[in-house]
């Protein structure tokens, strides 16, 4: 079975990107296909992969979420990437005016889901990088996703904002999505040579138990400059600190989705 999970945290800069493109990256070369799904009319995820100047050819996300019918010929905005095993939906500035364009189309909570669904199959695993807001796009990220990662920033607001987005899946969970649950929290940038980090750190496994992810990103230049290079930081410098990290969360989300599975 595919799991979907959408990497979702309404504040900026707190690596869901980074997380998308690594997550994915990092299960895809341990050997399961992957989809990538940029839903952020930035498109870093798409950029952070090298495909920005390919990503209109077939059309994007945006056509995807706009077409009568999303489930339609939906493997033409499947693309092949540079990393093996791993595919991208990209995204392009036009997937901004989708967040009010959305709003008079027909389920329109519902679109991302019709889309993935009509092209998951043959993939183990769907990551899914949300925009840094709670709009129209996140929710359909959320409807359509199994589960939800949430990557927080390890400095002292890393919690604020939170309970808007915890509220959000419960709304989600009640109209559209009743099985969506927390696949986990990630801590990002983490700088163990600061004791706020570490406090929040602590913080953070106090409230979420072991919601919270084992692994721990720690910041690393490496991870910052693989983007600029269009290749994703487990490739770029696939024995950096960053880049282990992310291998090793690709690991702990595939023995979790094992387990579960076998349970
Ligand atoms: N672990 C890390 N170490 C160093 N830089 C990072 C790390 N994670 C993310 N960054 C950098 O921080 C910035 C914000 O990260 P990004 O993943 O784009 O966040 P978001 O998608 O939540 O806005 C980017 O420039 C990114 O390259
Ligand atoms: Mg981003």
């Amino acid at each position: 079975m595919t799991r979907v999970i959408a990497v979702a945290n309404q504040k900026g800069g707190v690596g869901k990107t980074t997380t998308a493109i690594n997550l994915a990256a990092g299960i895809a070369l341990s050997g399961h296909a992957t989809l990538l799904v940029d839903i952020d009319p930035q498109g870093n995820a798409t950029s952070g992969v090298g495909m920005k100047q390919r990503a209109a050819e077939n059309g994007s996300v945006y056509d995807a979420l706009m077409a009568d019918d999303p489930a339609a010929a939906a493997e033409r905005f499947v693309m092949a990437s540079a990393v093996e095993r791993l595919s991208l939906v990209p995204a392009t500035r036009e997937l901004t005016g989708a967040e009010l364009e959305l709003i008079s189309v027909p389920n329109r909570e519902r679109r991302l889901k019709q889309f993935i669904d009509a092209v998951k199959e043959r993939f183990e695993y769907v990551v899914i990088d949300c925009p840094p807001s709670l709009g129209l796009l996140t929710l359909n990220g959320l409807v359509a996703a199994d589960t939800v990662l949430i990557p927080l920033h390890c400095e002292y607001f890393a919690l604020e904002g939170l309970a808007d987005l915890v509220g959000t899946m419960r709304r989600v969970r009640a109209a559209y999505n009743p099985t969506l649950e927390i696949e986990g929290v990630l801590l990002t940038m983490y700088d163990e040579r600061t004791n706020l980090g570490q406090q929040v750190a602590r913080d953070v496994r106090e409230f979420f138990k072991d919601k919270v992810f084992r692994t721990v990103i720690p910041r690393n230049v490496r991870l910052g400059e693989a983007p600029s290079h269009g290749v994703p930081g487990v490739v770029y410098d696939a024995r950096s600190r960053g880049a282990e990290a992310y291998f090793a969360l690709a690991h702990e989300v595939i023995t979790r989705h094992y387990d579960q599975t076998a349970a």
